[in-house]
């Protein structure tokens, strides 16, 4: 048996083609446009990176997008007067802090400086309990497991009644997957089961589970035979494992491992994410899906 694939980077073009439409028709009914800025602090590569791909789909999607970058030595307190100024900003839906910060800022005091109505990353404590009591309180779910239930629910995967299983217990993946899929409504109202470092049997539960979502960040760690025959595999292990040259750009790429052995395992699941080009490309997608629902919460549509 050959699993079906679960392509983020197709699902992404789906999601974005809808953003964008319907920027276009609130443009054209309330005359506004969604608006996020991201602030980058110092020059991580990575960090500049994701945060040029974040304005750039800002851009695709046609949001009012705002790249604010600051010096590494901004004070603490500089960088809670500039969260404050967007906070006032009324064009602004989104507010973004590019994670990590220089180690002089205490990244929880900024995190939760920024208003729970533009927390469009969705880390801010009022989210995560907007998200713990479910349904109509809560406005944003954290971007990658807000694009983990996205693809299980647009590949048709049924999650009623389905056993979950979740491995790993992050505050970005873990714990808010679990807790979404747990939840009354579309796309959840599943049996969840959190394993983590400390679970004795890890294989025991995986292959109980009719979904499987993998955030352990150990490459290849579930093997084929923890994998139930037609289970629905998720892969949020992005895991460099060496450098290659792109025979594209000629340039050195990193040689990218998800959490599960991926060419063992479609053999045996029903539906699988490969890794690249599978969770990986849904969180900015899901950015962008939260910042047009902080304005449609403000203009009342949602
Ligand atoms: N750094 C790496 N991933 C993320 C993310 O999803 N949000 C923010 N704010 N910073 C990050």
């Amino acid at each position: 048996m050959t699993a079906t694939l679960i392509k983020g980077t197709e699902i992404r073009e789906q999601i974005l083609e809808e953003i964008t439409e319907e920027v276009k028709q609130i443009k054209e009914k309330h005359g506004v446009v969604p608006g996020l800025v991201t602030i980058l602090v110092g020059e991580n590569p990575a960090s500049i990176s994701y945060v040029t791909l974040k304005i750039k789909t800002a851009h695709r999607v046609g949001f009012k997008e705002i790249q604010d970058s600051q010096s590494v030595d901004i004070s603490e307190a500089d960088l809670l007067a500039l969260i404050d100024k967007y906070n006032k900003d009324d064009s602004i839906n989104g507010i973004l802090v590019q994670l990590p910060l220089p180690k002089h800022i205490d990244e929880k005091k900024v995190l939760n400086a920024i208003d729970p109505d533009k927390d469009v990353d969705g880390f801010h404590p009022v989210n995560v309990g907007r998200l713990m009591i479910g349904g109509k309180e809560v406005k944003f779910p954290p971007c990658t497991p807000f694009g983990i239930q996205e693809m299980i629910v647009r590949a048709g995967v049924e999650t009623s009644g389905a056993e979950v299983v979740v491995v790993g217990r992050s505050n970005i993946v873990g714990k808010p997957i679990a807790n979404m899929m747990v939840q009354k409504g579309p796309g959840a109202n599943a049996t969840v089961t959190i394993v983590h470092t400390r679970t004795k049997d890890l294989a025991a539960h995986c292959k109980r589970a009719d979904i499987l979502i993998v955030a352990a960040g150990v490459p290849d760690l579930v093997k084929p035979e923890w994998i139930k025959p037609g289970a629905c595999v998720i892969d949020v292990g992005v895991n460099r494992v060496g450098e290659k040259v792109s025979e594209k750009t000629g340039k050195k790429v990193a040689i990218l491992k998800g959490d599960v052995d991926f060419d063992a395992a479609k053999e045996i699941a029903g539906y699988i994410t490969p890794v690249p080009g599978g969770v990986g490309p849904m969180t900015i997608t899901m950015l962008m899906l939260n910042t047009l629902k902080s304005l449609k919460f403000k203009l009342g549509l949602m």
